[in-house]
Protein backbone atom coordinates (compact mmCIF):
# COMPACT_ATOMS: atom_id res chain seq x y z
CA UNK A 1 0.00 0.00 0.00
CA UNK A 2 0.95 3.49 -1.02
CA UNK A 3 2.33 5.52 1.80
CA UNK A 4 1.17 8.99 1.84
CA UNK A 5 2.72 11.68 4.41
CA UNK A 6 0.79 14.87 4.59
CA UNK A 7 0.81 17.77 7.47
CA UNK A 8 -1.61 18.18 9.32
CA UNK A 9 -2.13 21.51 11.42
CA UNK A 10 1.48 21.39 11.58
CA UNK A 11 2.33 17.49 12.41
CA UNK A 12 3.66 15.07 9.76
CA UNK A 13 0.79 12.46 9.22
CA UNK A 14 1.44 9.18 7.38
CA UNK A 15 -1.50 8.07 5.92
CA UNK A 16 -2.39 5.24 2.93
CA UNK A 17 -3.43 5.87 -0.11
CA UNK A 18 -7.59 6.04 -0.71
CA UNK A 19 -7.74 7.48 2.77
CA UNK A 20 -9.68 10.48 3.20
CA UNK A 21 -7.97 13.93 5.09
CA UNK A 22 -10.38 13.17 7.83
CA UNK A 23 -9.72 9.34 8.27
CA UNK A 24 -5.97 10.49 8.71
CA UNK A 25 -6.52 13.25 10.88
CA UNK A 26 -8.88 11.03 13.13
CA UNK A 27 -6.21 8.16 12.97
CA UNK A 28 -4.05 10.81 14.84
CA UNK A 29 -6.23 11.56 17.53
CA UNK A 30 -6.63 15.18 15.12
CA UNK A 31 -10.13 16.07 15.71
CA UNK A 32 -12.86 17.81 12.98
CA UNK A 33 -16.14 18.36 13.21
CA UNK A 34 -18.82 15.61 11.78
CA UNK A 35 -22.40 15.88 11.84
CA UNK A 36 -23.18 13.38 8.95
CA UNK A 37 -19.66 10.66 8.89
CA UNK A 38 -20.51 7.78 10.80
CA UNK A 39 -17.17 4.93 10.09
CA UNK A 40 -19.45 2.07 8.90
CA UNK A 41 -21.01 4.16 6.40
CA UNK A 42 -20.15 5.24 2.90
CA UNK A 43 -18.99 9.11 2.96
CA UNK A 44 -21.65 11.24 2.07
CA UNK A 45 -20.53 14.97 2.39
CA UNK A 46 -23.50 16.44 3.48
CA UNK A 47 -22.86 18.85 5.89
CA UNK A 48 -19.90 20.47 5.49
CA UNK A 49 -18.58 21.08 9.12
CA UNK A 50 -16.17 18.61 7.94
CA UNK A 51 -14.47 21.48 5.91
CA UNK A 52 -10.98 21.73 6.40
CA UNK A 53 -8.39 24.27 4.38
CA UNK A 54 -5.94 22.72 2.21
CA UNK A 55 -2.61 24.19 0.57
CA UNK A 56 -1.18 22.14 -2.51
CA UNK A 57 1.43 23.71 -4.49
CA UNK A 58 0.73 27.34 -3.24
CA UNK A 59 -3.03 27.40 -3.69
CA UNK A 60 -5.64 27.43 -0.61
CA UNK A 61 -9.13 25.84 -0.82
CA UNK A 62 -11.56 24.65 1.49
CA UNK A 63 -12.16 21.01 1.13
CA UNK A 64 -14.81 18.65 2.84
CA UNK A 65 -12.65 16.70 4.70
CA UNK A 66 -14.51 13.56 4.58
CA UNK A 67 -14.60 12.79 1.13
CA UNK A 68 -10.69 14.35 0.17
CA UNK A 69 -8.58 12.17 -0.87
CA UNK A 70 -4.91 12.22 1.15
CA UNK A 71 -2.12 13.68 -1.21
CA UNK A 72 1.23 13.78 -1.10
CA UNK A 73 2.79 17.03 0.70
CA UNK A 74 -0.59 18.89 1.49
CA UNK A 75 -0.38 21.09 4.20
CA UNK A 76 -4.18 20.71 6.13
CA UNK A 77 -5.32 23.15 8.82
CA UNK A 78 -8.29 22.00 10.49
CA UNK A 79 -8.45 25.37 12.15
CA UNK A 80 -8.51 28.86 10.56
CA UNK A 81 -9.88 31.68 10.69
CA UNK A 82 -12.09 30.95 7.48
CA UNK A 83 -12.74 27.72 8.64
CA UNK A 84 -14.18 28.47 11.85
CA UNK A 85 -16.48 31.36 10.08
CA UNK A 86 -17.50 28.92 7.77
CA UNK A 87 -18.59 26.19 10.25
CA UNK A 88 -19.86 29.28 12.54
CA UNK A 89 -22.61 30.22 9.60
CA UNK A 90 -23.21 26.49 8.58
CA UNK A 91 -24.14 25.53 12.57
CA UNK A 92 -26.47 28.57 12.43
CA UNK A 93 -28.48 27.12 9.29
CA UNK A 94 -29.04 23.66 11.12
CA UNK A 95 -30.17 25.68 13.99
CA UNK A 96 -32.62 27.04 12.35
CA UNK A 97 -33.76 23.34 11.64
CA UNK A 98 -32.78 22.17 14.97
CA UNK A 99 -32.60 24.69 17.89
CA UNK A 100 -32.46 22.58 20.89
CA UNK A 101 -30.28 19.68 19.51
CA UNK A 102 -27.39 18.80 22.10
CA UNK A 103 -24.51 18.44 19.48
CA UNK A 104 -25.42 21.59 17.80
CA UNK A 105 -25.57 23.35 20.85
CA UNK A 106 -22.11 22.30 21.70
CA UNK A 107 -20.72 23.27 18.17
CA UNK A 108 -22.54 26.50 18.41
CA UNK A 109 -20.51 27.50 21.98
CA UNK A 110 -17.24 26.02 19.92
CA UNK A 111 -17.69 28.37 17.10
CA UNK A 112 -19.39 31.11 18.46
CA UNK A 113 -22.55 30.78 16.47
CA UNK A 114 -25.83 32.76 17.04
CA UNK A 115 -28.98 30.17 17.11
CA UNK A 116 -31.23 32.98 16.45
CA UNK A 117 -29.27 34.58 13.11
CA UNK A 118 -31.63 32.33 10.80
CA UNK A 119 -35.68 32.23 10.61
CA UNK A 120 -36.26 28.93 12.47
CA UNK A 121 -37.98 26.55 10.14
CA UNK A 122 -38.03 24.24 12.63
CA UNK A 123 -38.38 20.60 10.93
CA UNK A 124 -36.32 18.93 14.09
CA UNK A 125 -33.76 16.63 10.96
CA UNK A 126 -30.97 18.47 9.61
CA UNK A 127 -30.82 16.11 6.68
CA UNK A 128 -27.56 14.78 7.41
CA UNK A 129 -29.15 11.10 6.06
CA UNK A 130 -27.50 9.11 8.99
CA UNK A 131 -30.46 6.98 9.80
CA UNK A 132 -31.52 6.57 6.08
CA UNK A 133 -28.05 5.45 5.18
CA UNK A 134 -27.19 3.19 8.12
CA UNK A 135 -30.93 1.66 7.75
CA UNK A 136 -29.75 1.04 4.08
CA UNK A 137 -26.13 0.13 4.17
CA UNK A 138 -25.97 -1.60 7.33
CA UNK A 139 -29.18 -2.77 8.73
CA UNK A 140 -30.27 -3.50 4.49
CA UNK A 141 -33.88 -2.42 6.07
CA UNK A 142 -34.67 0.80 4.12
CA UNK A 143 -37.19 1.64 6.52
CA UNK A 144 -36.89 5.00 6.42
CA UNK A 145 -35.95 7.05 3.64
CA UNK A 146 -35.65 10.35 1.70
CA UNK A 147 -38.76 12.13 0.22
CA UNK A 148 -39.50 15.15 -2.05
CA UNK A 149 -36.20 17.54 -2.72
CA UNK A 150 -35.24 21.00 -2.35
CA UNK A 151 -36.65 22.82 0.64
CA UNK A 152 -39.67 19.98 1.53
CA UNK A 153 -36.77 17.39 1.39
CA UNK A 154 -37.30 14.98 4.32
CA UNK A 155 -36.89 11.69 5.66
CA UNK A 156 -39.75 9.65 6.33
CA UNK A 157 -40.12 5.71 7.77
CA UNK A 158 -42.10 3.06 5.20
CA UNK A 159 -44.91 2.32 7.65
CA UNK A 160 -45.14 -1.19 5.68
CA UNK A 161 -41.43 -2.05 6.52
CA UNK A 162 -41.07 -0.04 10.09
CA UNK A 163 -43.93 -2.35 11.10
CA UNK A 164 -41.71 -5.63 10.94
CA UNK A 165 -37.95 -4.07 10.62
CA UNK A 166 -37.82 -1.28 13.67
CA UNK A 167 -39.35 -2.50 16.70
CA UNK A 168 -36.73 -4.50 17.71
CA UNK A 169 -33.84 -2.14 15.74
CA UNK A 170 -34.25 1.18 16.52
CA UNK A 171 -30.27 1.94 16.12
CA UNK A 172 -30.56 4.80 14.31
CA UNK A 173 -32.12 6.47 17.06
CA UNK A 174 -28.90 6.38 18.90
CA UNK A 175 -26.81 8.21 15.99
CA UNK A 176 -29.64 10.65 14.85
CA UNK A 177 -28.04 14.51 16.37
CA UNK A 178 -31.26 15.74 16.50
CA UNK A 179 -33.33 12.56 18.01
CA UNK A 180 -35.75 13.50 14.85
CA UNK A 181 -35.44 9.82 13.92
CA UNK A 182 -37.20 8.59 17.05
CA UNK A 183 -39.60 11.33 16.94
CA UNK A 184 -40.39 10.33 13.25
CA UNK A 185 -40.73 6.52 14.09
CA UNK A 186 -43.12 6.89 17.05
CA UNK A 187 -45.19 9.39 14.92
CA UNK A 188 -45.33 6.40 11.61
CA UNK A 189 -46.06 4.03 14.52
CA UNK A 190 -48.68 5.92 16.47
CA UNK A 191 -50.46 6.86 12.81
CA UNK A 192 -49.88 3.46 11.00
CA UNK A 193 -49.55 0.87 13.66
CA UNK A 194 -50.76 2.12 16.63
CA UNK A 195 -50.20 -0.58 19.03
CA UNK A 196 -48.81 -3.08 17.11
CA UNK A 197 -45.53 -3.19 18.12
CA UNK A 198 -46.39 -2.91 21.99
CA UNK A 199 -48.44 -6.55 20.90
CA UNK A 200 -44.93 -7.94 19.31
CA UNK A 201 -42.77 -6.55 22.48
CA UNK A 202 -45.86 -8.42 25.16
CA UNK A 203 -45.93 -11.48 23.28
CA UNK A 204 -42.27 -12.21 22.87
CA UNK A 205 -39.89 -9.88 24.88
CA UNK A 206 -36.25 -10.69 23.70
CA UNK A 207 -33.58 -10.43 26.49
CA UNK A 208 -31.44 -7.79 24.71
CA UNK A 209 -34.79 -5.27 24.50
CA UNK A 210 -34.31 -2.49 27.25
CA UNK A 211 -36.09 0.84 26.95
CA UNK A 212 -34.27 3.79 25.31
CA UNK A 213 -34.14 6.72 27.32
CA UNK A 214 -33.58 9.12 24.39
CA UNK A 215 -35.33 12.67 25.16
CA UNK A 216 -37.41 13.83 22.00
CA UNK A 217 -37.86 16.79 20.51
CA UNK A 218 -41.79 18.10 19.66
CA UNK A 219 -43.10 16.20 16.48
CA UNK A 220 -44.34 18.81 13.63
CA UNK A 221 -48.15 18.00 13.11
CA UNK A 222 -47.10 18.22 9.17
CA UNK A 223 -44.46 15.42 9.66
S1 LIG B 1 -33.70 12.05 11.41
FE1 LIG B 1 -31.76 12.43 12.43
S2 LIG B 1 -30.33 10.96 11.52
FE2 LIG B 1 -32.10 11.07 10.16
S3 LIG B 1 -31.55 12.62 8.62
FE3 LIG B 1 -32.69 13.68 10.24
S4 LIG B 1 -31.13 14.45 11.67
FE4 LIG B 1 -30.13 12.90 10.37
S1 LIG C 1 -18.94 15.00 7.91
FE1 LIG C 1 -18.09 15.64 6.05
S2 LIG C 1 -19.72 16.62 5.07
FE2 LIG C 1 -20.63 15.90 6.91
Amino acid sequence: MTEIVLNIDGREVKATAGMTVLQAAQKEGIHIPTLCHHEKLEAFGGCRLCMVEVESRGWTSYVVSCLYPVAKDIVVRTRSEKVDKIRKVLVEELMAHAPDAPELIKLAEEYGADRNRFEKEASFCILCGLCVRYCNEVKQKNAVSFFDNGSVREIKFVPEVAKEACWDCQECFTICPTSYAQAAYLLTEALAFPGQRKTAVQAAPPPELKPRVIPIMPVPMTA
